[in-house]
């Protein structure tokens, strides 16, 4: 076959800072997915795109160039809407688990395609795992009669969906081109358009945790992913939250659904209640419903729906928990009030436990991962527990404190910290 541009031209037109046409980019995703274009040719030209960037309608036709490259699901046979929710990832953001099943306890369908954790946040499918029994892997068909049954469905994405971005993620991952405003906007938004739904709430993190250090990058990302979904016709909107410190008091597998339950029953830390319910108001409003998300917490609905959707992928929501073999608690050597829980270093000492995997092949300890006793603006007292930490091999313990060195301090003055959300961008 006669290949209609040659990567070295396009590689070599973003190099010198020109714009890809759409014919350039359609062939060079299509090109690369079929193995034409090389891997080191691809590698030179996300770098490039990674220094120059793209325009506008160069994002927005990498992103549909990348939903072309594979299947696309429908879910216009279900008798109800669908809502859907993407975070770009953080620290004990165990939010889809509560939150799936909030939302269809309003009659929603919530198709939550998941995947496996790699570095220092943790995936969904490797929480939910925790759970005796429990299946990631469900066909087309299964997730729909799930959806018209129980409503949420928290899965594996199949390989077919945007199958180029899987392809370019990780060479991003091994190229250092994966903080890119345009090419994490166009991954995202590719796999989450592909999939189909009628709206989208994007949950963007911002801070140490987070691939956004600051405020002003995470608005860029946002209004970047909102700009896509919304010329795809998808309803999307975006709410930007706090990453600086983990959410909620426990981070790894099984401590993460532990504390998603808790949240399912009315409980459960402020942070991750807040948080749950107002991306629930979002996507509730998405599609036409407007409620307080707290009721249906409150008065058990939504944990029916959360035992529906355990049970219908095999999985006993009543099975105790798997536990690590060995723990070891982290005192406080002073008194004073917890002013500094850095995010990325308490994600790095859950890793080394653990809970997440360096390659991914790697297995994951369901037990594993690090209880907060004293979160941020806490008071404590010389003596008493700040963190636990929980693994199977003990020699990881030595590992994970040196991860947590400088991680939290304690000071006289409290950080004020009112809500985790931060801004809405629609
Ligand atoms: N998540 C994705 O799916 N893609 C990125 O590029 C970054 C985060």
């Amino acid at each position: 076959m006669t290949e209609k541009f040659d990567a070295v031209d396009i590689i070599r037109t973003k190099r010198d800072r020109g714009e890809l046409s759409v014919d350039q980019i359609n062939w060079v995703i299509d090109a690369y997915t079929r193995g034409v274009v090389a891997e080191e040719q691809m590698s030179a030209l996300a770098m490039a795109i990674f220094l120059n960037g793209m325009n506008p309608d160069e994002i927005s036709q990498w992103t549909t160039a990348m939903i072309n490259s594979g299947e696309t699901m429908d879910f216009s046979s279900l008798s109800k809407p669908t809502t859907d929710k993407h975070s770009t990832g953080g620290v004990g953001d165990k939010i889809t688990l509560p939150l799936a099943p909030l939302v269809a306890s309003y009659g929603v369908a919530v198709p939550q395609l998941s995947g496996r954790g790699l570095g220092h946040t943790g995936g969904t499918l490797d929480k939910l795992e925790a759970i005796p029994g429990w299946r990631a892997n469900l066909s087309n068909e299964e997730i729909l009669a799930q959806l018209e049954s129980v409503g949420a469905v928290i899965c594996a994405a199949g390989s077919g969906l945007a199958p180029a971005d899987k392809k370019l993620y990780a060479l991003r991952d091994i190229t250092s081109t994966v903080e890119s405003i345009p090419l994490i906007s166009s991954s995202i938004m590719s796999k989450k358009i592909a999939e189909g739904t009628d709206s989208l709430i994007l949950d963007v993190k911002v801070g140490s945790g987070a691939f956004m250090k600051d405020l002003q990058q995470a608005r860029q990302l946002a209004s970047t992913m909102v700009a896509i979904g919304k010329a795809a016709g998808t309803n999307t909107v975006a709410l930007l939250t706090d990453m600086s410190v983990p959410l909620g008091r426990k981070i790894g597998n099984a401590l993460e659904v532990e504390e998603s339950v808790e949240v399912l029953a009315g409980g459960g830390p402020a942070d991750v209640v807040e948080l749950t319910v107002e991306l629930a108001r979002e996507m509730l409003l998405a599609t036409g419903i407007e409620v307080d998300p707290r009721e249906n917490l409150e008065n058990g609905r939504a944990m029916d729906s959360w035992k529906a959707m355990i049970r219908a992928q095999d999985g006993d929501p009543d099975a105790p928990l798997p536990t690590s073999k060995h723990t070891e608690t982290i005192y406080a050597d002073e008194d004073g009030v917890v002013s500094e829980l850095d995010a990325l270093k308490v994600g790095y000492a859950s890793w080394k436990l653990g809970a997440g995997r360096a390659r991914k092949e790697d297995p994951v300890q369901a037990g594993a991962g690090v209880t907060i006793h004293a979160h941020i603006g806490e008071a404590v007292k010389a003596g008493d527990p700040l963190l636990t930490l929980h693994t199977d091999d003990e020699p990881r313990f030595e590992k994970a404190k040196e991860s947590l060195e400088g991680a939290y301090a304690i000071s006289t003055v409290a950080p004020a910290r009112e809500s985790v959300i931060l801004d809405r961008i629609s």
